[in-house]
């Protein structure tokens, strides 16, 4: 099989690429990366020179660059991780959101056309699902919930889930949507609220909570996401929407609370801050779905993953300072320049 991971010099997509490599050895894994601010290309370091990897530079947008990967690698399967992911930026400035994750979706999906596929996988968001109110802990996101979004981030999400379900009853392409809630672990960049709490903890900086802290957010280890994606391309079925998440609910406070107390640092360092636009009250998916069609649960448990994702950023302080200092913008050219 040849595996086009689309975005995977990311968070969730460098996971994706490192646990194909590790289970997977007859595969041969292509990423394509726009290494956009968010894209770090040290965190593929490792597999860089594996014989089944290969690293393409090059936007989804680009058609011409696209269909010429396709042509050259022809691919039984894409995974598409690229995106604008980060909902503040997506308030400040939300062109590049629609760029990328409608437009880019739609470039992917014609190459696929062209050239042929076994399939198609869109990796999506709950946040498509908009939100659900702190007094109804009995309500959750199922695969049939309406979209009903509320930031340029989720909009731009929504519109790329709709555009593929489009191609696939329009010109049956063989592709299936997952919607995860929020993922933590390594490799988070430190504009999302765990990293950014660890570091700033650690620096003794003080620790931003939008609003009062009280917005849930249900968390699952990155890797649970990862075996949730694996599932589908080789499982699922073409055409269907899969929910993943973990039935882990926790408020921003408590998250940030629970840092200090794993780095023994003070609380006095949390300072409260302007409410984020449109600020979304609770995500909870129902992953019923997923569990009984494909088998799949979450394997880490959250007191296990925050500690394991503590550890890996006291141990990768390499990783993030080189990001905070801008620094690993210039490592492509440096190592891949005149290679
Ligand atoms: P990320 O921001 O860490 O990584 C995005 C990657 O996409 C980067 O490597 C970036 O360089 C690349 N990219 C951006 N624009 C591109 C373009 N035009 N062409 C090629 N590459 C481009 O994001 P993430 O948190 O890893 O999220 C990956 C995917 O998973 C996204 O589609 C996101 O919507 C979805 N998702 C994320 C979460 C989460 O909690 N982080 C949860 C559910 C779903
Ligand atoms: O639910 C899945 C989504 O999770 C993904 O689709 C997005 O790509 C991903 O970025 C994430 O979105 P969130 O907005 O939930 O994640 P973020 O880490 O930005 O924020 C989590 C919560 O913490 C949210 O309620 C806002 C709050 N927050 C965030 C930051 C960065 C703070 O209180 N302070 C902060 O400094």
């Amino acid at each position: 099989m040849t595996i086009i991971v689309t975005g995977g010099a990311g968070f969730i997509g460098s996971n994706f690429v490192l646990y194909m490599l590790k289970n997977y050895s007859e595969d041969r894994i292509i990423c394509l990366d726009k290494l956009t601010y968010a894209g770090n290309l040290s965190t593929l370091q490792s597999v860089m020179d594996h014989p089944n990897f290969r690293f393409v530079k090059a936007d989804i947008c680009d058609r011409e660059t696209v269909y010429q990967v396709f042509e050259e690698e022809k691919p039984n399967i894409v995974v598409n991780f690229a995106a604008e992911s980060h909902v503040d930026r997506s308030i400040e400035d939300p062109g590049i959101f629609l760029q990328t994750n409608v437009m880019g979706t739609a470039v992917l999906m014609d190459a696929c056309r062209k050239y042929g596929i076994q399939r198609y996988h869109q990796v999506s968001t709950d946040e498509v699902y908009g939100d659900l109110p702190l007094d109804r802990p009995d309500l959750f996101f199922t695969e049939t919930t309406p979209l009903h979004t509320s930031s340029p981030y989720s909009a731009s999400k929504a519109s790329a889930d709709l555009l593929v379900m489009a191609y696939y009853r329009t010109y049956e392409l063989p592709a299936t949507i997952s919607r995860c809630s929020n993922n933590y672990g390594p490799y988070h960049f430190p504009e999302k609220l765990i990293p950014l709490m660890i570091i700033n903890a650690l620096s003794d900086k003080p620790l931003p909570v939008y609003g009062k802290g009280l917005n849930v957010r249900d968390w699952l280890y990155v890797e649970d996401h990862c075996r949730a994606i694996d599932l589908i391309i080789h499982k699922g079925k073409t055409g269907e929407v899969y929910n993943v998440g973990g039935h882990n609910e926790w408020r921003n406070i408590d998250i940030v609370k629970l840092i200090c107390k794993e780095l023994g640092k003070p609380e006095n360092l949390i300072t409260y801050v302007t409410d984020r636009k449109g600020h979304d009250m609770r995500y909870a998916i129902d992953p019923t779905k997923i569990h009984d069609e494909l088998g799949w649960l979450p394997e880490t448990k959250f007191e296990d993953g925050i500690q394991k994702t503590i550890q890996w950023y006291l141990s990768h302080l390499e990783w993030w300072s080189e990001i905070i200092s801008g620094a690993y913008q210039g490592y492509y050219e440096r190592m891949y320049g005149d290679r």
